[in-house]
């Protein structure tokens, strides 16, 4: 890692003034460190988006258990790329409602195929895939 370098960012007012608030939100104690994150993500997008990347991604998935034989299909989903799966923890949200975070590591085409097959099935009302590279 080389040393530190400082560099200066025109931008329109308004801009600033909606990031220097969302980032104080946050908690963020100065610009430099919140650039910083918002570059990382930048280049992880980037990096996570070659199939052949070697990734960690943590697929979260909410959905209603009676909708008819969906807990069978994600399981299903989870059975056929066994290999990339590390880990599943459900929560049970209210009378219906479930949450699942699945925890994947592999290329980032597997991760990225199992993640679309859990998200994609009917009956997940929401789901995203987040990844890293390893
Ligand atoms: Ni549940």
């Amino acid at each position: 890692m080389g040393g530190v370098e400082r560099f200066g960012v025109s931008m329109n007012a308004e801009l600033l003034a909606a990031f220097d608030q969302r980032i104080a939100e946050a908690g963020y104690s100065n610009r430099s460190a919140a650039i910083r994150d918002v570059i990382q993500d930048y280049l992880t997008e980037a990096e996570v988006r070659e199939p052949e990347a070697l990734v960690v991604g943590t697929v979260m998935i909410v959905y209603d258990h009676t909708v008819w034989q969906l807990e069978d299909r994600l399981v299903q989903v989870q059975h056929d790329h066994l290999h990339a799966i590390r880990c599943t923890t459900h929560v049970h949200l209210d009378g219906h409602q479930c949450v699942e975070a699945v925890i994947l590591t592999g290329t980032a085409a597997e991760v990225t195929a199992a993640a679309e097959r859990l998200i994609g099935a009917r009956g997940v009302r929401h789901g995203k895939l987040v990844m890293s590279k390893v």
